[in-house]
């Protein structure tokens, strides 16, 4: 058995001194690569408790109305068929904060894909066969899913997502608008875009003596145990939410889904242990996606092209059941010096599923707008795009004024030129050409703030010398496991491979979701507090450890409330080179490369992953990725992959990411930003301003498809 040194050798410093290799910044393999590289890492969805039933869901198929008769009989005369819940035999449901998991509460159908029913059954094809043998009957309304930017129901909301202000004006934009030398009037469009993570949405239920245990495919199991408190009428103590391993969220996942609500409510009413995941096809309509968005911006320059009006108005949709408004304006508050500006944001609620997060909300289609507006400014004015935006790098926070805590855009611009080989560059369009290709470079910066979340964690020392972290954290594909491991053994001054770390269950201290680019920030914040407390606690005391060894608990409630007096945000710059195929209008990417400032990278390898798997999503949001809701049926048109295009590794030729080293002291113990978001930011832009170089096509709607070149 091997021993620590004794405790008053350690110092409670993050960057202890001393023999051991630092275990911050190490490139360490994820602890749980060789699970879930075979297989014996389980989802959600792989728990079977004895007894366990299926359950299938029935969506509505009407864009909007009331469900005027539901006739299960035919569902629950076939064999095997335990139960059919619907809104008139379903458990009743309190209200909660969030009425998309108000689930078979009413007969109101407020969009195609909303739940109306639930098969429960001894077997996954038995349930579908239920599922498909409920008949409903309607009676409809006229629905309204069509997005416009002059739609007559377009309001102004009071605060958009982020809890941002909808409008900001500063200065007067209109004349400096109409005084400027330069001047760029552009309208940018995204369609709606669906998170489609590998793993769908899935849980696994049962009640046990009044107790409820769900194993969750969630981004944090903190939150759905307090949700389905609320929706069930119980105490936090009376529910476990397991979430062990997610294969991905991006978003979706971030908020309680219907698949945990409805797999409890069916085990409740069946008294079996039930299992439910979610068919890919059904997700778009019930767990959030990207909102459209017709975003106009308007660039007035002088000819040296320093920005004097800067206008970003974003129109985007969302449901009738709850208001969520992709922030897409916001990035621009913050980005470039401008003495007047105008965000601002306006929404319509229509007959359509209701959006929500997708990695990078607001940032990612607000920065497709304002960086390929900014980039026609530098055509305009003939001016280096990497100059441009350098002209412009605030030295404060333009919309609110306070300093950055670290701001390195433009050495981010100026080192992913270097490394890209962005010079020499002939900065005309379409003059490039190799056979029927047609190649070109561009560029675009990415931002993405820094947030923060209140998480408690326990650090435990055990008597053999090992230690133990616990904290509700979520590992969602990330390396969580991994990079809390790393920041607990700096903070103690021991080994990594010393520390356990416990995560994914809401049994352990509550913590921040995996989400907001936040997780190993909250995380490890109190990660560090706690092993912080525990080294002083072990300092503070003589002789062996007691059998049960020594606990410290701490959380981050007080350090995250604070309001910073610093704006933070990471940044990065994105280059790309494409090829055109005057033929057929074909785009292909040929290099990208991601240059990130985003404070300490604690684990290069797991970081680059990040970065790696947003640039790769940037490139489908660019190019492939693309939704529409059809105006008859009012459904998605794309629901599953094979019509739901994202990369595929011949997509994918080159991607590079890159960081600097940047200190950040305004941050947390460990000097993280986020970054599992900035990598999608600004590739798009990035893309599309490369194909205007290659072709001199200025294409302003994504995704950037053949026929839109042709
Ligand atoms: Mo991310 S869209 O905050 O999970």
């Amino acid at each position: 058995m091997s021993h620590d040194p004794p405790p008053e050798q350690q110092t409670p410093r993050l960057m202890p001194p001393g023999p051991l290799a630092h275990p911050l910044g190490a490139p360490l393999v994820r602890r749980d690569a060789r699970d879930k590289a075979t297989g014996s890492a389980r989802y959600a969805a792989e728990h079977t408790p004895p007894g366990c039933a299926y359950a299938w869901p029935v969506p509505a198929t009407v864009a909007r109305g009331r469900i005027t008769e539901l006739d299960i009989g035919g569902a629950l005369a076939l064999p095997g068929v335990i139960a059919v819940l619907t809104h008139e035999n379903a458990p009743r449901l309190a209200s909660t904060d969030d009425p998309t998991l108000a689930l078979l509460q009413e007969d109101r159908v407020p969009h195609r894909g909303w739940y109306i029913a639930l098969a429960v059954a001894e077997t996954l094809e038995v349930a579908r066969d239920a599922a498909d043998a409920v008949h409903v009957t309607y009676a409809t309304d006229g629905h309204d899913v069509q997005l416009t930017a002059d739609h007559p129901g377009l309001y102004v909301p009071e605060r958009v997502n982020g809890d941002f202000p909808a409008v900001r004006e500063r200065g007067d934009f209109d004349a400096a608008f109409a005084a400027a030398p330069a001047t760029v009037d552009a309208t940018y469009t995204v369609p709606p875009l669906h998170n489609h993570p590998m793993e769908p949405h899935a849980a696994t239920a049962r009640w046990s003596n009044g107790h409820l245990t769900v194993h969750d495919s969630s981004q944090g199991a903190t939150k759905v145990r307090e949700d389905l408190a609320a929706l069930f009428k119980l105490g936090t103590d009376e529910i476990t939410v397991i979430s062990e391993h997610v294969g991905g969220g991006f978003g979706s996942k971030g908020t309680p889904r219907p698949q945990v609500v409805l797999a409890a409510m069916a085990a409740r009413h069946t008294g079996r242990p039930v299992k439910l995941a979610l068919p890919r096809r059904q997700l778009p309509a019930v767990v959030g996606h990207r909102a459209p968005t017709v975003q106009r911006v308007r660039i007035g320059a002088g000819r040296d092209g320093v920005i004097t009006a800067l206008a970003h108005e974003s129109v985007t949709h969302t449901s009738t059941v709850t208001e969520f408004v992709e922030q897409a304006a916001v990035p621009a508050r913050v980005m470039y010096t401008s003495p007047n500006s105008r965000t601002a944001h306006r929404v319509v609620a229509l007959d359509v599923p209701t959006p929500s997060w997708m990695r990078a909300p607001g940032e990612a289609p607000g920065m497709y707008a304002l960086e390929s507006a900014v980039d026609e400014l530098a055509a305009l004015l003939d001016i280096d795009p990497v100059e441009l935006r350098i002209r412009n790098d605030p030295a404060t926070e333009p919309d609110s004024g306070r300093p950055f805590s670290s701001r390195h855009l433009a050495d981010c611009l100026r080192e992913g030129a270097e490394r890209f080989g962005w010079q020499p560059r002939d900065p005309r369009p379409a003059v490039r050409r190799h056979g029927d290709l047609l190649l070109g470079t561009g560029v675009a910066a990415a931002t993405y703030p820094v947030y923060i979340g209140a998480t408690q964690a326990e650090a435990h020392a055990a008597a053999d010398g090992g230690y133990r972290i616990r904290v509700n954290a979520t590992d969602i594909g990330t390396g969580a496991r991994t990079v809390l491991a790393q920041i607990a053994a700096a903070a103690l001054g021991v080994p990594e491979d010393r520390v356990r770390v416990d995560i994914g269950s809401s049994d352990l201290p509550p913590a921040m979701l995996a989400g907001g680019s936040a997780g190993t920030a909250s995380w490890g914040w109190a990660v560090h507090k706690a092993c912080t407390a525990l080294l002083a606690r072990l300092r503070d005391r003589e002789g062996p450890l007691p059998a049960e060894g020594i606990t410290a608990t701490e959380d981050t409630r007080l350090e995250t409330a604070e309001r910073s007096p610093y704006s933070r945000h990471a940044f990065g710059a994105v280059f790309a080179e494409v090829q055109a195929d005057s033929r057929t209008g074909e785009i292909r990417v040929r290099r990208l490369l991601g240059q990130y400032a985003a404070g300490r990278i604690l684990n290069p390898r797991t970081a680059r992953s990040q970065f790696i798997g947003g640039l790769t999503m940037g490139l489908g949001m660019a190019l492939t990725e693309g939704s529409s809701l059809d105006p008859a049926f009012g459904d998605f048109t794309a629901c599953d992959l094979a019509s739901y295009h994202v990369p595929a590794h011949a997509d994918v030729p080159s991607v590079e990411a890159y960081w600097l080293d940047e200190e950040d002291p305004h941050l947390n113990p460990m000097g993280s930003k986020g970054i599992g978001e900035i990598g999608i930011v600004g590739t798009a832009a990035a893309i599309g301003n490369a194909v205007w170089h290659a072709t001199g096509a200025r294409l302003r709607d994504l995704p950037l498809t053949p026929d839109r070149l042709l």
